[in-house]
């Protein structure tokens, strides 16, 4: 089989329908739950400041050019806590549970965070697993000289995470993940003035440099596959790796795995390779009338996914322009951080927004791309411009909040809440030309779900993601034929309803 062939069929089964969910669990036993922390037992563990910098900085403000602030590990806590760190415990009927700055597919947090650090005061030199349940840093390896100043993180996912619960189709939640990891980093970075950029360092020497290759260091327990590594601000292009010395053990995160999966391993490995050089982004190419002075950092902390939305509010019009412009290249430090032709487009269910007829919007991000979503999907759709600012155009009006929940595996927050997003990827040809686009595209569409969570939680609104759909009755809906395009991720915006028996506790008490 080749890497195209392994991928393509991976997508395939990993379809749900509404007749056949993707192979899964039949049963699940939620006391032996895998351990929600990786820890690395034998490293030295060093804690970090707590404090969260750069609380001053309104939302309104984040996307401005500041001074980068200096590396040490007053920033760098603050940084890790803004973008992987916890933000809250939770508590319910005797159960206990955290949740982070990013969201994460059933609560289950496959991406493991790294930093490498370079002559940082306050820091050894060497690669670092960060701890998120103690917010420290566990010292994996070092070398005997010091490398130039500089800061790098990197990213792993343990599949077995999302795989326990959610069987074949958690490949594409670890990815979906790590696309909501990555534009959490680009957030918290932009904060503290530091640009990421995203290095094309193939998966081999990814793996190399955090050590996650280091077969013998994982026997017995669950496995970690490398994603990506990024500079931080003007770092050099290669971080500090070939380790002369190594420290710690994994744990176990789960003692009784009931199901095995091959097929993960099959399409993680099909996917490897080298994130491509980027072709450069656009400005900011749409305007918004909207300011907002909440500060950035309480948007992050406060960060939630809804479990409900009201069914009733309307969003102001302002509010989902401003969404939509901060989804187009340009229009968020995310898109700084990831300067590659866009090719992830959001498709709109709108249910609940004054000014605008229910109905079904398309949001092309890049121009060229009009022609070919046109010629793919249903000949009857209007493309009606309906946007003086945007690239937004109405393709049918229709109230479509019963197929919006039918659409996202019959989930009441499809409905309730003002807009339910698809968001489809140019597919089959990026695919072809490198099976390992498969996983930037799950990126992709996670950035895009992370923009649209906090720019609507920066408004009073509340986003949650939803990896549960139906593919290939989307497509059906769309027109969509051939795999040309396909459906990656739906989002859900509306005004939450909380939970009051649920309790808050603090992330570090
Ligand atoms: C990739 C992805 C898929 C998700 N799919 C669903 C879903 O289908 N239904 C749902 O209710 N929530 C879904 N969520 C939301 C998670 O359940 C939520 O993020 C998690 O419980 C953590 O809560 P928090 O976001 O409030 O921190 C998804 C989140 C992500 C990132």
């Amino acid at each position: 089989m080749t890497r195209l062939t392994a991928v393509l069929a991976y997508h395939a089964r990993s379809k749900h329908t509404s007749e056949r969910y993707a192979a899964g669990p039949g049963t699940l036993d939620w006391d032996t739950q895998p351990a929600a922390f990786r820890e690395w037992a034998g490293t030295h563990q060093q804690a970090l400041p707590r404090e969260v910098q750069m609380s001053h900085i309104t939302w309104g403000e984040l996307a401005a050019p500041r001074a980068a602030a200096p590396f040490n590990t007053a920033n760098l806590g603050s940084l890790l806590r803004l973008c992987a760190g916890l933000t809250a415990w939770k508590e319910y009927a005797g159960a206990r549970w955290s949740l982070r700055a990013h969201p994460s597919s059933g609560n289950l947090h496959p991406t493991e965070t790294w930093l490498i650090a370079a002559n940082i005061p306050g820091l050894e030199g060497g690669l670092y697993h960060y701890q998120n349940l103690h917010h420290a840093l566990e010292r994996r390896a070092w070398n005997d000289t010091q490398a130039a100043q500089g800061v790098w993180l990197g990213f792993s996912s343990i599949h077995w995470r999302e795989a326990w619960k959610y069987g074949e189709r958690a490949f594409r939640y670890c990815q979906l993940d790590m696309g909501h990891v990555l534009a959490a980093v680009a957030y918290a970075a932009a904060l503290h003035g530091w640009r990421p950029r995203l290095l094309t360092l193939d998966s081999a020497s990814v793996a190399g440099t955090l050590g996650v290759n280091r077969a013998n260091d994982f026997i017995g327990v669950e496995h970690e596959e490398a994603e990506v590594i990024l500079a931080l601000d003007a770092c050099p292009d290669e971080p500090p790796h070939n380790w002369q010395h190594w420290a710690g053990k994994p744990n176990l995160l789960d003692a009784h795995p009931l199901y095995q999966w091959p097929v993960i391993e099959e399409v993680a490995e099909a996917t490897r390779g080298t994130l491509p050089l980027a072709h450069g982004t656009s400005p900011a190419s749409a305007t918004s009338a909207v300011t907002n002075d909440i500060s950035a950092t309480q948007v992050i902390l406060k960060r939630r996914s809804a479990q409900a939305f009201d069914g009733l509010s309307v969003m102001p019009l302002a509010v989902f322009q401003k969404m939509l412009a901060s989804l187009l290249p340009g229009g968020s430090p995310v898109w700084d951080m990831w300067p590659h032709t866009a090719r992830v487009h959001p498709l709109m269910m709108v249910h609940r927004v004054a000014g605008m007829a229910p109905g079904l919007y398309v949001l092309p991000r890049t121009a060229t791309q009009v022609d070919a979503l046109k010629t793919a999907m249903r000949e009857t759709f209007t493309w009606q411009p309906v946007d003086t600012q945007l690239p937004l155009y109405q393709l049918i009006a229709a109230r479509a909040g019963k197929t919006a929940r039918t659409l996202s595996c019959h989930q009441d927050i499809a409905t309730q809440c003002a807009v339910t997003f698809m968001l489809v990827a140019e597919f089959a040809a990026p695919v072809a030309a490198d099976p390992a686009a498969y996983r930037h595209l799950h990126w992709e569409a996670g950035m895009l779900g992370h923009v649209l969570t906090l720019e609507a939680e920066a408004a009073g609104w509340r986003g949650t993601g939803i990896g549960c759909f139906f593919d290939d009755a989307d497509h059906e809906v769309l027109g969509l034929k051939d795999d040309c395009f396909q459906v990656l991720y739906h989002y859900a915006i509306g005004m939450a309803v909380d939970d009051p028996r649920i309790s808050t506790l603090p992330a570090y008490p």
